[in-house]
């Protein structure tokens, strides 16, 4: 089987720039929109157009910025979202529509007091009105997590006779379990006629740490697109994160499946999105966090200094990070402390490293981490203890 291609949606400036505290100006969005598109990220969706001057603005201007990827502004299906759309997408090389509605009977009852008939006919206008302005438009069935499959089916169908080009299944709550959600695309790909025409597109949420679980789960099952953010940001718990479905596929060629992102700017591209939002990273977030290559167990440090690979499944030169650190705390071994003391400037005998290391262990129980003036700082009590050190 040769390896296809899943498309990277990428929704930090729009979904991400959702989360409260987050808000980027126009400047700011136009910075990330450029690096977005040098990376090789397939749509960009800049904004929600009528939602405010401001995100008209930004959505205009990234649209006459970006050279290769598709540039995306959401709208509800309704006609004035779609027009204002329209407009601020004009000058995009590559414009898309993202229309649609919510198909779960909660959405339909308290959000739209509507009938599902009457949900499929708001719908279906909507992505047959978008299609006036732009070829590409997707419809997004809003809580389709949760929505009935055989409801879901019919949605679907009715938006392909509309004329929608890709048909986004969202998780909005982040409810589903990733076998659940990948049932959902087949039964989607097994039920729609015409299907095979249409691109199906992965949009979830992080309610329960599944959103990257299930984004995988759906292009194991068909999808071709994954909607996700730069370090996962997005509403409440957040989306899928970009950079860890790119390595996924990356790292699971037996899944055939690959994406165009280039990942050596992910890294950087974590870091600046983290920055310009004044969003912290988790240490412990996966690819990206202060602590994805960094060993500070005894046993780890061991084995890493021996050969990288007995604890690393990334290079993570492969993802812009310079070099795996080597933590020194009170949980290294001997191993770790000769490799630091080597790298400040400090060759020891193993009867000296021995001598040392019960100094280094005194000292390290103290403190959090050891850094390279900690090391300094040991050599010299442990010469006023007439270890001798060469
Ligand atoms: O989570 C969601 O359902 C959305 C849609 C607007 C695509 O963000
Ligand atoms: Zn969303």
């Amino acid at each position: 089987m040769s390896t296809q291609k899943v498309e990277i949606f990428d929704t930090t400036l729009r979904d991400g720039e959702q989360v409260p505290g987050c808000k980027l100006n126009t400047a700011q969005k136009l910075k990330i929109a450029a690096r977005l598109d040098e990376m090789g990220v397939d749509v960009i969706e800049a904004g929600f157009p009528v939602s405010s001057p401001g995100d008209f603005k930004s959505v205009s201007e990234i649209s006459k910025l970006v050279k290769n990827s598709a540039v995306c502004g959401l709208t509800r299906a309704v006609k004035k979202d779609i027009e204002v759309a329209a407009e601020a997408l004009k000058h995009a090389n590559k414009p898309r529509i993202h229309t649609g509605i919510g198909t779960s009977d909660s959405h339909i009852k308290y959000k739209f007091n509507a009938t599902r008939e009457e949900i499929i006919e708001r719908g279906a206008t909507a992505v047959a009105y978008a299609r006036k302005f732009v070829d590409d438009v997707e419809f997004y069935a809003e809580d389709a997590g949760r929505s009935d499959n055989e409801f879901l089916a019919k949605v679907c169908t009715e938006m392909v006779k509309a004329g929608a080009t890709v048909l986004n299944i969202p998780d909005t709550t982040g409810y589903c379990l990733p076998e659940e959600y990948g049932r959902k695309i087949k039964y989607l790909k097994d039920n729609v006629p015409g299907i095979e025409n249409v691109t199906i597109s992965c949009h979830c949420h992080n309610d329960l740490g599944l959103a990257t679980a299930n984004a995988i789960a759906g292009v194991m099952n068909g999808a071709r697109q994954i909607e996700c953010t730069i370090n996962g940001i997005g509403e409440r718990a957040g989306n899928t994160a970009l950079e860890e479905v790119v390595m996924i596929l990356r790292q699971h060629p037996t899944l055939d499946l690959n994406t165009l992102i280039d990942p050596k700017f992910l890294y950087d591209t974590s870091t600046m999105v983290s920055r310009e939002m004044g969003m912290l990273v988790q240490p412990n977030k996966a690819i990206v966090g202060a602590n994805a290559f960094a060993h500070s167990s005894g046993i780890h440090q061991d084995g890493v200094i021996k050969n990288r690979e007995t604890y690393e499944i990334i290079d993570p030169a492969h993802v812009g990070v310079t070099e795996s650190a080597i933590v020194l705390t009170a949980r290294s071994g001997r191993a770790a402390l000769a490799y630091k003391c080597k790298k400040v400037g400090y060759e020891l005998t193993k009867l000296e490293l021995d001598k040392v290391y019960t100094e280094f262990l005194n000292y390290a129980d103290d403190k959090k981490e050891v850094l390279d003036d900690d090391i300094h700082e040991i050599m010299e009590l442990s010469r006023k203890k007439n270890i001798a050190i060469a």
